[in-house]
């Protein structure tokens, strides 16, 4: 194809005006992009700032169904829950992930008696808010997560979130073949419609850091997550572990860091004709408002213009702990 050479060619023409740029807009960022991380702390009425996360705070069951309401009024469609399990409840063995009554279950039953349908809530299936180790999963004699042994737990982890009314399944602990497991118990166990929004390409990131405070496993954690979580310089590999949890019954993806992670969102979006999730993590969020803090940049533009840069690369949506204020910027 031959263009016009300038000045026929002036591509600063439809730029010109605001309803002109509209028109020629190519990606468009909307409240039901965006899937908002909030964190559930024991108590009544309770809220609890994080310091390496300003803005965020954990909410007791109570006050987290106000959020949910105000995410809903804000147009957002899903939100993903997260516990801080109080210490005295931390095992070797993560078992307060599978107790009916913990965080997770009244949170999710109680947003979902409130809300009904108006809101989705994804529930996240990994044993670190549960371990007094921080590890995902269960550790052998060494410290090496096991895999198999680690799998079982989060079935029953999964199945435990399905009862209290969990919509979708987020598995973000890694593990082989933790998605065609817990697809077969949900549909065993009558929860066939309980969607899977499998952490496919979860790297073992720097990110995490101000998320661990959050949940209260980085005090705990010793040495890292990388025989589990992926290594930062590979990108064939991200795409086996999407072919993997596809072909094991997972609806969704998601990719994990977000913004410096891009470049695999779209490789996975051009390989897999699927709904591709980003999330933009604790860390990547902290740097924003630090940025915006230092006056290096105005903080509601810094956001629209990241969480665009998502639906660009070809994600369906992004889990941001911007959500609310990012979906109230949008239907202002
Ligand atoms: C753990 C989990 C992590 C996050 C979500 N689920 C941390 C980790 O893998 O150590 C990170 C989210 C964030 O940083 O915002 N299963």
């Amino acid at each position: 194809m031959t263009h016009a050479p300038f000045p026929d060619l002036r591509l600063r023409r439809t730029r010109r005006t605001g309803w002109s740029r509209a028109m020629v807009r190519e990606h468009h960022l909307t409240p039901s992009n965006l899937i908002w991380p909030l964190f559930v702390c024991p108590g009544d009425g309770a809220e609890e700032p994080i310091a390496s996360l300003p803005g965020v705070s954990r909410w007791s069951v109570d006050r987290i169904v106000d959020r949910a309401k105000e995410a809903a009024a804000a147009g957002i469609p899903c939100l993903a829950l997260f516990p801080y399990t109080e210490p005295a409840l931390r095992r070797e063995d993560g078992a307060e992930a599978l107790n009916p009554g913990n965080l997770m279950c009244r949170a999710t039953a109680a947003i979902k008696q409130a809300l009904g349908d108006e809101i989705g809530v994804l529930t996240d299936v990994a044993l670190d808010p549960y371990t007094s180790h921080g590890q995902d999963g269960l550790i052998g004699d060494t410290g090496y997560v096991l895999n198999d042994e680690t799998v079982e737990v989060l079935v029953g982890q999964a199945l435990n979130q399905a009862r209290a009314g969990a919509d979708i399944i987020a598995p973000s602990d890694m593990m082989d073949g933790r998605v065609g497991a817990i697809r077969e118990a949900l549909e065993t166990e009558g929860f066939g419609d309980v969607q899977i929004m499998s952490y496919a390409a979860k790297y073992a990131s720097a990110f995490y850091g101000p998320f661990r405070d959050a949940v209260g496993s980085r005090g705990l954690l010793k040495g890292d997550k990388k025989t589990y979580q992926m290594d930062p310089a590979n990108v064939e590999e991200a795409l086996r572990e999407v072919e993997q949890d596809l072909a094991e019954g997972a609806d969704s993806v998601m990719v994990k860091p977000g913004l410096p992670y891009l470049d695999v969102v779209r490789a996975v979006k051009e390989h897999f004709a699927v709904p591709v999730y980003a999330y933009q993590v604790s860390g990547e969020y902290a740097m924003i408002e630090a940025a915006a803090a230092a006056g290096a940049g105005d903080r509601d533009a810094l956001v629209l213009e990241t969480l665009l840069a998502f639906r660009r690369a070809g994600a369906s949506g992004v889990l941001t702990y911007h959500a609310l204020h990012a979906a109230r910027l949008l239907g202002a």
